[in-house]
């Protein structure tokens, strides 16, 4: 798969790494980004980045009626970047599975960090098998996963149990499409600049950045990336002894009193 001369969709576009994805596909070259998301009128400054190459769409990817008027829309894509989602409840403990008052919360994650993925993937397979034929870069899928999907990460257990369904799904659908020229990539994301990780303190890698090593690693053909402040780093730590980094998961949970 080649960016120079892509059609891309990105969704959740219009923040953090949605946007970074945005800005580096048209910086590469892209030849249309249809930017999409669910509140159109956040697109705005998207758009003005190249009102010829970007397309504003709204798609909130939880509604079916919306991710059904979009396939036929954006049926000339050969990238798809499945990125929006959510992390859960702001509210610590509506982000448990027993503590929680109800699993209102945890399905809503559940329907947005999966099946809303894997949806979309549907939705496009066929077009995007479809537009090989006239592009000899072939197509391809990045989900955007996390490091969370490594293990769980006790005070985000609905994010973490659906992003590791996410990547085992991302698996089997790049085993349906192995005969194509479709090619299904998982990203296992660590700390990037975005609203979502803007509580936390630590390093975390600007968007933009993100986004152009996520692309290389695909242009090379690789099927799983690590990209983001630290995300090498903990799968390496996780290989080496996953129990032990478990554990001491666990045991940060514990420690923590916003838990
Ligand atoms: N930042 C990190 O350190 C980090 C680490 C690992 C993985 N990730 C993953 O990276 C992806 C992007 O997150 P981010 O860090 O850029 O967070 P963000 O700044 O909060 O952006 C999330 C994006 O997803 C959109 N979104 C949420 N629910 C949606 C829905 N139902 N339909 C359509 N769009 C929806 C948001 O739209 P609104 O503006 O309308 O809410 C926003 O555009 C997520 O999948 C996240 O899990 C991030």
């Amino acid at each position: 798969m080649k960016v120079h001369g892509c059609t891309a969709l990105v969704t959740g576009a219009n923040e953090g790494i949605g946007k970074g994805f945005v800005e580096v596909l048209l910086e590469r070259g892209a030849f249309k980004v249809y930017a999409a998301a669910r509140r159109p009128e956040t697109l705005a400054p998207i758009t003005a980045l190249d009102p010829k190459r970007v397309v504003p769409l709204q798609l909130d990817i939880t509604i079916d009626t919306q991710r059904r008027a979009v396939f036929p829309q954006a049926s000339d894509i050969n990238l798809l970047v499945n990125n929006a989602g959510i992390a859960g409840s702001p509210t610590p403990v509506e982000r448990r599975f027993l503590g929680a008052s109800s699993m209102e919360d945890a399905r809503l994650v559940m329907e947005t960090d999966f099946w809303a993925h894997v949806e979309m993937c549907r939705g496009f397979a066929p077009h995007l098998v479809k537009n090989t034929q006239a592009r000899d870069g072939g197509s391809a899928i990045i989900n955007i996963l996390s490091v969370g999907a490594l293990f769980c990460v006790v005070e985000y257990s609905s994010y973490s149990s659906a992003k590791s369904a996410l990547a085992l799904a991302t698996i089997g659908i790049r085993a349906e499409l192995m005969k194509s020229k479709v090619t299904v990539h998982g990203v296992f994301t660590g700390a990037v600049e975005s609203r979502m990780s803007a509580k936390g303190t630590h390093a975390k890698t600007p968007a933009p950045e993100h986004a152009h090593y996520v692309l290389s690693e695909v242009e090379k053909g690789a099927e799983d990336i690590y990209a983001g402040m630290g995300a090498l780093e903990m799968h390496q730590a996780i290989r080496q002894d996953p129990v032990a980094f478990q554990r001491t998961r666990i045991e940060r949970y514990w420690d923590n009193p916003m838990k």
